[in-house]
């Protein structure tokens, strides 16, 4: 099995300490990928829509891009950490969302991307955990996953790990491992499954495409869903 883990910060703090626990119990048998924010994409995307209209090779950050998209797509399950900042994501994280931009359903999703699975973990001291997760969850399900499992986390006390009183150390601790256990008992197994609300998505944004496509062949997302065979009867979860 692959694993990728994007983690929406450098520091090795409480949002690191979640999600090496959460690893623990893949270490031996899965093969896992890391990459860290901002030193793994350190640019803004620059608004310059070239990965919509011209293809996504002519993003100016094309480099590390599809270092990341590449492991993105061949992983099983893809894990997103965040410590929440002013109630949201990282900036790290949204610059890093924002360049995947063309992987949204309404341009050109990637069919391997339906029936994987991915895990979001956030934190925070009194809120914004949920918000930050939300964040993350808004891209990963436009991106055509179903399969979405979130943790979100409140220190309630300090934000320093080792300051964390111990109670609280061995709660997160507990919860930590029992959401890799469960997360380890179904992706050793099949495929997720593609829920109802993607497929609405996706049949939305078909019907959308037929008429881009119709209007303007050269129309490179129309192209893109020509290609793939949606535009008629293929489906990206069908094999
Ligand atoms: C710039 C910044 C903004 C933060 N904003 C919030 C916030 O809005 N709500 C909150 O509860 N905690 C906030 N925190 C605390 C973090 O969410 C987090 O709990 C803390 O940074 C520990 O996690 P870490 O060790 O992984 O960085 C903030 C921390 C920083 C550095």
């Amino acid at each position: 099995m692959k694993i990728i883990v994007i983690n929406g910060t450098e520091k090795h703090g409480v949002t690191y300490r979640l999600k090496e626990l959460f690893l623990e119990r893949f270490r031996e048998n899965a093969e896992i990928t890391e990459f860290y924010l901002p030193k793994d994409c350190p640019s803004f995307c620059s608004g310059c829509t070239n990965c919509i209209l011209k293809g996504e090779h002519t993003c100016k950050d094309s480099g590390y891009i599809q270092i990341i998209a590449a492991s993105l797509l061949e992983s099983d399950l893809i894990v997103m950490t965040s410590p929440a900042y002013v109630m949201h994501a990282t900036s790290s994280m949204k610059a890093l969302l924002d360049h995947f931009a063309y992987l949204w359903m309404p341009h050109r999703p990637a069919p391997e991307m339906f029936t994987k699975r991915a895990v979001i973990i956030t934190q925070c001291l009194g809120a914004g955990a949920k918000s930050a997760a939300k964040d993350i969850k808004h891209s990963l399900s436009w991106w055509g996953i179903s399969d979405i499992t979130v943790f979100t986390g409140k220190l309630m006390e300090d934000i320093i790990w080792e300051k964390l009183a111990e109670k609280k150390r061995s709660q997160l601790t507990d919860k930590m491992h029992r959401l890799s256990k469960k997360l380890s008992g179904v992706c050793y197994g099949k495929p997720s499954n593609v829920n109802v609300i993607t497929k609405i998505k996706f049949l939305f944004c078909r019907m959308m495409q037929k008429s881009l496509h119709k209007n303007d062949p050269e129309y490179t997302d129309g192209k893109y869903w020509a290609k793939q065979g949606w535009l008629g009867k293929t489906r990206p979860w069908r094999a």
